[in-house]
């Protein structure tokens, strides 16, 4: 049995400990209070303010032999981020069942919440995974696809993507329809008709790159959902570049 003071004592050190795994960071305040007053800035002008880039480049580790030109295919975490994974491995490995089950479990959900927010939809709308090929191959290794049905994709997809359709062709008998872009292009119904003008009445899905990691290009996912969604077929889009990076 605990004594009175023994649990008051108990439940204060969960909250603290609570606090400190989930409260905002001060260094993360200053980031986002930098973010925050230069949000009506320039392109131009931000380019030249030491202040704010001073708060960007603190925000992240660097190598001392190598300077880092490729922050897209594996994009590094912010030093927040790598300081709380070790210390949540840690602390995991410390007293596992406390720390993971009663603890950091309880962080998933407001950090779904965190994350619905930033994508404008619902929380039940949204499922965590590890990486969007994870997330992306759950999708297509998961659709109820048989021999015949057809899907629409690109040549210019991730190639990972690519390989994942290309097992369920080997494996089911789908048949894999493929779009050639010509890019760059901001023509958005070239790039529109390139999918719908190869839609039959055996397409079941059509896989969308929104933005292509090659070169940057922005697909019009909208406006050839708007023209799949009427003929009945489903849309799966690749985001792996676009979520947090421009608005949509
Ligand atoms: C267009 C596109 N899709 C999917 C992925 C896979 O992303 P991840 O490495 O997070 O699995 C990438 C990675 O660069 C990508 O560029």
């Amino acid at each position: 049995m605990f004594s009175n003071t023994r649990r008051s004592f108990l439940q204060k050190t969960g909250l603290a400990s609570l606090g400190l795994l989930f409260g905002a960071d001060a260094w993360s305040k200053n980031l986002q209070q930098a973010l925050n007053d230069y949000q009506d800035v320039s392109p131009e002008t931000l380019a030249t303010e030491e202040d704010f880039w001073h708060y960007v480049q603190q925000s992240y580790t660097t190598s001392g032999g190598l300077i880092n030109l490729n922050n897209g295919g594996v994009s590094p975490s912010p030093k927040i981020v790598q300081d709380a994974m070790k210390r949540y491995h840690d602390m995991s490995n410390e007293a596992p069942s406390y720390y993971m089950w009663r603890i950091l479990d309880q962080g998933r959900e407001p950090l779904r919440e965190k994350l619905a927010n930033l994508a404008g939809i619902h929380a039940e709308e949204l499922a965590l995974h590890r990486n969007a090929s994870e997330a992306l191959e759950t999708v297509i290794f998961g659709l109820d696809l048989k021999a015949g049905d057809e899907v629409v994709l690109s040549k210019q997809d991730y190639p990972n993507m690519i390989n994942a359709w290309k097992q369920r062709e080997m494996r089911d008998g789908i048949k894999l329809v493929w779009v050639n872009h010509e890019l760059p292009s901001v023509d958005n119904d070239y790039l529109t008709n390139n999918y719908t003008q190869k839609f039959t009445a055996k397409t079941k899905i059509v896989h969308i790159t929104h933005i292509i990691n090659w070169n940057g290009q922005i697909m019009p996912v909208r406006q050839i959902a708007d023209i799949a969604k009427a003929q009945g077929i489903e849309v799966l889009v690749d985001g792996a570049h676009s979520f947090a990076h421009f608005d949509f």
